[in-house]
């Protein structure tokens, strides 16, 4: 192996420029590997000429205590269902992953990390079938895949999401309030369920688990008859009531994500319909949740499935994603990876947790 190629896909999150470090410092080990970036997902490569820039010691020192990416991202990047604009304004899609593969061996490139989320790691999987030498490293704030116990960027999330909670627990008490803080997390509830357990919440509503809302209303009501007279509720951005929908738009600019957010402010029109006692209010955390400084666990994991990256490239373990197992960086095919979701099972230790704690989850 000479050449390597790293690309980030999908959105940002906190930890991602640490596993750049960590394939930087750790190619060094193995004599002369040069490690390239792809800006922008492979874009970068596609486009003409290749805007790919060399990840050497210099451009990738200290930048494991920054948020964000230095190779940039984007959701627009998928290389087998490329977004074409249209003398319309419309999208259309265009299958270049051929081409990408061609540009990526003119390149030289020996092998590639792919450091994505779930859609990210579908496009691995299509690229290593197609016969590209490729590597996963799971990353997602969401904690949403199942071939790891935790992905980096997770951590940092919560802790900003419990920070915010926090402040508003001090305004729902001084006010006697209902305060609503919608996090993400898409379809999985961990970012919710973390805060809420971590924060002290009285509500926690999760995907996984459809609301009724005369029985968050009853919770609701009961604090402000007898009890403390105020209560902070989290709420998962893809959570919905029973015979619910999830809130959410259509993605624009030839992204095909549907974006969700909004709930909270759902859910406080559903509490003034429905007799809630308290004043309500709702704060959605947003992108916010993405930025910035990763906490120390992340960097830690992230330069670990850095690391490890690269010593799967060297032994040629292609087809491959990093996962972090019951406490050991290992990995798993790319097949396995993405062929399951990570929701919170009803039956998990910290919904228990929760439960026990007092904390309804409006079921
Ligand atoms: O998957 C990470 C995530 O932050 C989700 O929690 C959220 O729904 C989505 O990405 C937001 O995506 P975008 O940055 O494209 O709005």
């Amino acid at each position: 192996m000479k050449k390597i190629l790293v690309a980030c896909g999908g959105g940002d999150c906190p930890g991602l420029n640490a596993v750049i470090r960590g394939i930087s410092r750790a190619a060094k080990h193995y004599g002369d590997i040069e490690v390239w970036g792809s800006m922008e997902a492979f874009n970068g490569v596609l486009s003409e000429p290749a805007d790919i820039v060399k990840l050497n010691k210099k451009r990738t020192a200290g930048i494991h205590v920054k948020g964000g990416t230095i190779i940039r991202t984007t959701n627009k990047g998928n290389p087998l269902a490329f977004p074409i604009l249209q003398s319309d304004g419309t999208y259309a899609t265009k299958d270049r992953s051929g081409e990408l593969i061609k540009k990526i061996r003119k390149n030289g490139f020996d092998a590639v990390i792919n450091i994505g989320g779930d859609g990210s790691q579908k496009i691995s999987l299509e690229l290593y079938k197609k016969g590209l030498n490729i590597i996963g490293v799971p990353k997602t704030i969401d904690n949403d895949l199942s071939a790891t116990d935790r992905t980096f960027g997770f951590a940092t999330a919560v802790q900003i999401a419990t920070d915010c909670f926090d402040k508003l627990v001090t305004t729902a008490e001084s006010h006697h309030r209902v305060i609503i803080m919608e996090v993400m997390g898409r379809d999985a509830g961990w970012i919710a369920l973390h805060t809420a357990i971590a924060g002290g919440a009285e509500i926690c509503l999760i995907p996984e688990i459809p609301y009724d809302i005369k029985k968050v209303v009853k919770k609701i009501n009961k604090r402000y008859t007898k009890g403390r007279g105020f209560v902070n509720i989290v709420i998962s951005e893809g959570a919905k009531a029973k015979n619910g929908t999830v809130t959410g738009t259509a993605g624009t600019d030839g992204d095909t994500h549907v974006k969700l957010g909004g709930v909270a402010n759902v859910l406080r029109h559903q509490l003034e319909t429905n007799g809630c006692k308290g004043q309500v209010r709702s704060t959605i955390l947003g992108h916010i949740q993405r930025g910035g400084t990763p906490t120390a666990y992340d960097r830690i994991l992230a330069t670990a499935m850095g690391v490890k990256a690269i010593e799967m490239v060297v032994d040629q373990q292609f087809g491959k994603m990093v996962s972090f197992r019951n406490n050991k960086i290992s990995s798993v095919s790319l097949k396995s990876a993405v062929s399951e979701y990570n929701f919170v099972d009803k039956k998990n230790y910290l919904v228990n947790v929760a439960r026990k704690m007092g904390i309804s989850f409006g079921d």
